[in-house]
């Protein structure tokens, strides 16, 4: 049965962290800092915002997380910077690895689909200025449930989505609890461990795989049995 690669989008094929460089004109020397905060943030309002049913979209979420940063770095945004920081926000940067990795696989003919907490529309928009849109079949949104990783429901929406059995679609994302969330509806995971200060959550189960660049996932998925 041919095997397809649903692919997680940020932290894993868009550098969230990209944000730094508009960041640092704004608000200097806590920049990075700020950035990861960010990002945490963001993540965490989607996981409350699942568990509580109260569905925002993502661009809700990230907008939220950035007020909520300004006012604790004390950084004082305006209006209009916090404009300019959302506008980059869409259009952040693919890791280098990303764009030879995606060749390498699409030569295999397998079957690619971007699986997002962001919007179709937002997805489609960030992976187009990246130019890689074209390697996707698909762009498979949370948003058309309401709900957020790791919430079961949106990996069942996925894999009704492209159409197969759990074992037949890989869940490709650097972030583990995305990965946790896909493994517990028995979809096979390859783990992108980008940054090596980030561990796996030591609960009862593991990734499948784990790479550290996307170019290494080709002889991951052909091996697998
Ligand atoms: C996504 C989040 C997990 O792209 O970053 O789905």
């Amino acid at each position: 049965m041919t095997q397809i690669l649903a692919f997680d989008i940020y932290g894993t094929l868009i550098d969230p962290h990209g944000i730094a460089v508009e960041l640092q004109q704004l608000i200097g020397e806590k920049a990075p800092e700020f950035s990861r905060r960010w990002r945490d943030k963001q993540l965490e309002y989607t996981f409350r915002r699942g568990l509580m049913r109260r569905y925002v979209d993502f661009s809700t979420c990230t907008r939220q997380a950035l007020d909520y940063c300004d006012t604790v770095f004390g950084t004082q945004l305006t209006g209009a910077n916090k404009q300019q920081l959302l506008k980059h926000y869409a259009s952040l940067p693919a890791f280098a690895d990303v764009e030879p990795g995606l060749e390498a696989l699409q030569q295999t003919g397998m079957q690619m689909v971007a699986f997002s907490n962001g919007t179709s529309e937002g997805v489609r928009g960030l992976l187009q200025q990246a130019g890689i849109l074209d390697f996707f079949a698909d762009v498979i949104s949370v948003d058309e449930i309401g709900s957020y990783k790791p919430d079961p429901a949106v990996y069942h929406h996925c894999l009704s989505r492209v159409g197969t059995n759990a074992e037949n679609c890989w869940l490709v994302s650097s972030n583990p609890f995305d990965i946790l969330g896909a493994a517990a509806v028995n979809m096979p995971t390859a783990w992108v461990r980008r940054d090596p200060a980030v561990a796996f959550d030591p609960w009862e189960t593991r990734p499948t795989a784990s790479i550290e660049q996307l170019t290494d996932l080709i002889s991951v998925v052909q091996n697998h049995g």
